[in-house]
């Protein structure tokens, strides 16, 4: 199948230098990740990895639930979707080791356009956490999502 043209916002968007700081990613000037939400990423990630196995998470950021879904001893196989080339980089520097081993896997594009690759009810657990890139998206980027959560899980396993 063939995947949509990509539109010009999108392009300047996956062009633009994302900044790293100490604690925080900004893409476009716009906030997309911040350390203090820790606390938070640990609570999604133990929700998440509670069933192990075969968990999808969408968004990489800081990687910070990344991490934490890779403390996870349940946790055979980790599918991470992210969008941005530079913010892969980053995952890449970041987790060498894991992606080398298998334990990790990226996949670098939108998940509007990968998801379509999978198969039904392939994850015992969806970690979903992008940000918006367009402003008028800012409520309903995550919408279109839900469908896809409910195609891609095992019944009764567990999105966050
Ligand atoms: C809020 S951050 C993820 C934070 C992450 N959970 C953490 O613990 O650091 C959102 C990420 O989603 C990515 N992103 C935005 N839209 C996306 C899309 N449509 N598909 C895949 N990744 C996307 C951004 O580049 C960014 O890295």
């Amino acid at each position: 199948m063939k995947n949509k043209p990509i539109d010009k916002f999108k392009c300047s968007w996956l062009e633009s230098n994302p900044k790293f700081t100490k604690n925080s990613l900004l893409i476009k000037n716009y906030q997309v990740m911040q350390k203090w939400e820790d606390d938070y990423m640990k609570e999604l990630a133990s929700v998440v990895t509670l069933k192990g196995g075969d968990v999808l998470e969408v968004g990489f950021g800081l990687g910070i639930s990344a991490g934490y879904i890779q403390n996870s001893r349940r946790v055979h196989r980790h599918t991470i979707i992210e969008a941005h080339p530079q913010v892969v980089k980053y995952a890449i520097s970041l987790f060498n080791k894991q992606l080398r081993s298998g334990r990790m896997n990226i996949l670098q594009g939108f998940w509007e356009d990968i998801l379509l690759y999978f198969k039904d009810k392939q994850f015992d657990g969806i970690l979903f956490d992008t940000s918006p890139i367009t402003k008028e998206k800012l409520f309903f980027h995550y919408f279109p999502f839900f469908k896809e959560a409910h195609r891609l899980l095992k019944k009764g396993e567990i999105g966050v």
